[in-house]
């Protein structure tokens, strides 16, 4: 651990649909990904989350496993259908009452709570009214985050509005690889905005009550780079940066929308009318969480033309760009792992927001593991990731980089979303059958980093 400040917070992270199952319990109602993971196609395995890791009754056993590795932080969602079932009313105690569990036990086991409000689980009558495309949404994610802080800010003091609204918008709505599934074209810019305004209204109400904590956004950001030295190429890589990139950050911390990003999906109009918003939607936070998994390198469609509306797409405007191979090594995702674009989206917020502290919130990667002999994983090749990364995060101190904390993807292997439970990403391996939990060979990796035998 050496070259780390003592105070480093270094975690995992989860998330509430990918690990919790009892999706019929103590009141929860239906989320857009119940709705999509049962409707026949959307998933690549055809599994659905109802019963996931059933961390909902084995939270204790989980939360356990973290601390025993070492770690000082651990990063949860909460399910919104669990505190309001259909995202409006009153609270529900017993959902409440479950994320006080998580987080006392956190807390008894000298473990901080780190709570995300939204990481994807939209409960369903607010997608039946609209869902993120409606603005009404963002209202009602204010109220929710607003009760959920109220009565749990006593004993989680950092919380995250939203998690990788890039997400929701353009895979939810964009290319609908995500729930709820949609395809609505140059209008999934319009969520992006919801969900900012949401975010910022959260903030704002959160701050209006009586609980004194540490607010911020994460954000899946990417380093991107152009192909070749070619313009178009470069014009790929500044639109592939705008839609990625600035169109979270520039608004939430520079109070503007880059012109260039709605110009390219032709919605200037529409963003013009709601300009007041950006006021909201640049509220202070204390902190900015970063997702950072890999690099693109983009370039420009040979013919130069970089929109085609009627394809579903996660870049409105410029559904042509090519994502080019760079013959880096790839995880099981067919993702591209460069360590040192980590440094390059921890700069890219530091720029912007020079006193802001910085955590990278999610960083991982997927394998395909099995159990070994004697009951153990041998996944070097996430190790040797984890490895990497870490390491960039001590180069990005070096530099002087507000960088605060860590927190690995993911403490378990949990349902990845549109690959169901094909891909494992966790330090503790599951097997799904008798939801044992073996450690990892990373696992165990980080346990020794993390109690100083290894440095
Ligand atoms: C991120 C998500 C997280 C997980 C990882 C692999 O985009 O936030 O839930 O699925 O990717």
């Amino acid at each position: 651990m050496s070259n780390f400040p003592s105070d480093f917070r270094w975690g995992a992270a989860t998330a509430s649909y990918q690990i919790e199952g009892a999706v019929n319990e103590d009141g929860r109602g239906p989320s857009i990904w119940d709705t999509f993971t049962h409707t026949p196609g959307t998933i690549a395995d055809a599994t659905v989350g109802d019963v996931a890791d059933d961390h909902y009754h084995r939270y204790a056993e989980d939360i356990q496993i973290l601390a025993d590795l070492g770690m000082n932080s651990y990063r949860f969602s909460i399910a919104w259908p669990r505190i309001q079932s259909t995202g409006t009313g009153p609270v529900n105690e017993k959902g409440l009452a479950f994320y006080r569990r998580i987080a006392e036990t956190c807390v008894e086991n000298g473990v901080t709570p780190y709570a995300t409000l939204y990481h994807w689980d939209l409960p369903q009558a607010l997608e039946d009214a609209g869902g993120w495309l409606n603005r009404d949404t963002a209202e009602r994610f204010r109220d929710y985050a607003a009760a959920t802080h109220e009565a749990l800010g006593d004993v989680i003091m950092s919380w995250i509005t939203l998690n990788e609204p890039w997400c929701s918008a353009f895979l939810g709505y964009g290319n609908g690889m995500h729930a709820p599934g949609k395809t609505v074209g140059s209008d999934s810019i319009k969520a992006v905005h919801h969900l900012l305004l949401g975010h910022g209204l959260a903030v704002q109400a959160m701050r209006g009550g009586s609980r004194h904590s540490a607010l911020g956004l994460t954000l899946n950001l990417y380093s991107v780079r152009p192909a070749s030295r070619s313009e178009a190429d470069a014009d790929a890589a500044r639109r592939i940066d705008g839609l990625s990139n600035r169109l979270f950050l520039d608004p939430v911390l520079r109070n503007e929308y880059p012109e260039d990003v709605l110009d390219d999906a032709g919605v200037n109009e529409w963003f013009a009318e709601r300009s007041d918003d950006l006021q909201t939607i640049s509220t202070p936070i204390d902190f900015l969480g970063i997702n950072y998994y890999s690099r693109h390198t983009v370039a420009a469609p040979e013919d130069g033309v970089f929109s085609d509306p009627s394809i579903p797409s996660t870049s409105p405007g410029s559904e042509l760009i090519r994502v080019v191979d760079t013959g880096a090594p790839k995880t099981q995702m067919g993702w591209e792992i460069h360590p040192d674009g980590m440094i390059d989206v921890i700069e890219m917020v530091h720029e912007r927001a020079p006193q802001l502290p910085i955590y990278i919130t999610e960083n991982g990667a997927a394998y395909p593991d099995k159990i070994g002999p004697e009951d153990s994983v041998d996944d070097e090749e996430r190790r040797h990731y984890f490895e990497l990364h870490v390491d960039a995060c001590r180069q990005a101190l070096a530099k002087g980089l507000p960088l605060k904390g860590y927190f690995a993807w993911s403490l378990m292997d949990n349902f990845e979303w549109a690959y169901g439970f094909s891909r494992r990403f966790g330090l503790v391996y599951v097997d799904y059958e008798t939801q044992k939990r073996t450690v990892k060979k990373s696992g165990l990796w980080f346990r020794d980093f993390l109690t100083d035998s290894v440095t």
